[in-house]
């Protein structure tokens, strides 16, 4: 008889014989992955898991402090927490090709990682929210790499660990059930999928602290319209983008040279093809205004119509 509760303590078991009185280190980005994965440890063997969260100053509104009250104040979690915003911005700065801030971002979060993992003493495991999507789909997958994606392997020889991956059959939906068994919240839980790259990849070009800033507002205000009009429970992933030019508008009977804000809000079942979500224009209004006035250096906001071919869903 296979329910959910009876999975969670057959994982529990397995972890504690597994890991025994031994320490396990997890980079826990606050994805509905590696979220599940430090709720099912933090049961299991408690203060032996360190969970490692580095903010690459990529993050959603709120996102990182999410995780710290989730986790160190209600789950009372042994949790390290790496504000390496100015490293990475550092590292970006005047980098405009989508690849190359893909595969910068990628690099400085091992490598950050990888300092805080030597900094810890006597850790013989490592955690990872592999689910079973990843192992088929990487097994696999021979269509042509579009987008490189991010992930936490690479870490150097001298710093492998014997690995601790207690989702590793499950499916997505499977995956949130767990959180929800282990009474994590239900934002956290039902989390929109979000690329490892963060907000890198929605401000589009060089990134720059004025249009990160506009990215992270607007996405805000994104959100929280969805929710009051009851549309994140129906869209699939909806976010803004901020492209790389200005153009004029007039604000307080002046001209202004400012950012345009794209919305992009899309329905799909498996990420390879997506359509646009039909808004009402009463809402997608309300969006607007609140941008227009909310957000400095926007004075233009866009409705992106484009499915998926031949757009992806993210811009990049
Ligand atoms: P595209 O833009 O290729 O995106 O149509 C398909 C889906 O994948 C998400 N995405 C990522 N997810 N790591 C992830 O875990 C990544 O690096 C990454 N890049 C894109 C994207 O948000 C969309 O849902």
């Amino acid at each position: 008889n296979w329910n959910m509760k009876n999975f969670v303590e057959d994982q529990v078991d397995k972890i504690r014989k597994q890991v025994g009185d031994k320490k396990v280190l997890l980079a826990l980005s606050g994805g509905v992955d590696s979220s599940v994965v430090a709720a099912l440890l933090i049961k299991a063997i408690g203060k032996q898991l360190v969970c490692v969260h580095v903010n690459h100053g990529l993050m959603r509104k709120g996102e990182s402090e999410s995780v710290i009250e989730v986790f160190k104040n209600q789950l009372d979690a042994n949790l390290v927490y790496v504000d390496a915003s100015e490293r990475f911005l550092g590292k970006l700065a005047g980098v405009a090709d989508p690849e190359q801030k893909r595969k910068i971002i990628g690099a400085e979060f091992i490598r950050v990682f990888e300092e805080e993992a030597r900094k810890l003493e006597g850790i013989d495991f490592l955690a990872q929210g592999t689910i079973y999507p990843d192992i088929v789909e990487s097994g696999t997958k021979t269509a042509k790499v579009v987008k490189s994606h991010h992930n936490v392997g690479g870490l150097p020889e001298d710093l492998k660990f014997d690995l601790v991956e207690p989702l590793y059959y499950l499916f997505k939906d499977e995956v949130r059930a767990c959180g929800l068994e282990l009474g994590l919240p239900h934002d956290m839980v039902f989390r929109q999928p979000f690329p490892g790259p963060g907000l890198g990849v929605r401000c589009l070009g060089a990134i720059t602290r004025e249009r990160l800033e506009a990215v992270r507002e607007s996405d805000a205000i994104l959100r929280e319209e969805f929710a009051n009009a009851g549309l994140d429970k129906k869209v699939w992933q909806y976010f803004t983008a901020v492209p790389d030019f200005k153009s004029v508008g007039v604000r307080d009977n002046a001209r202004c040279f400012e950012y345009p804000v794209i919305i992009r809000a899309v329905n799909t079942i498996d990420a390879m093809s997506a359509s646009i979500e039909q808004i009402d224009w009463s809402v997608l209004i309300k969006i607007t205004d609140r941008i227009l006035k909310e957000v400095p250096n926007v004075n233009r906001v866009c409705y992106d119509l484009s499915p998926k071919p031949t757009a992806t869903i993210e811009f990049e």
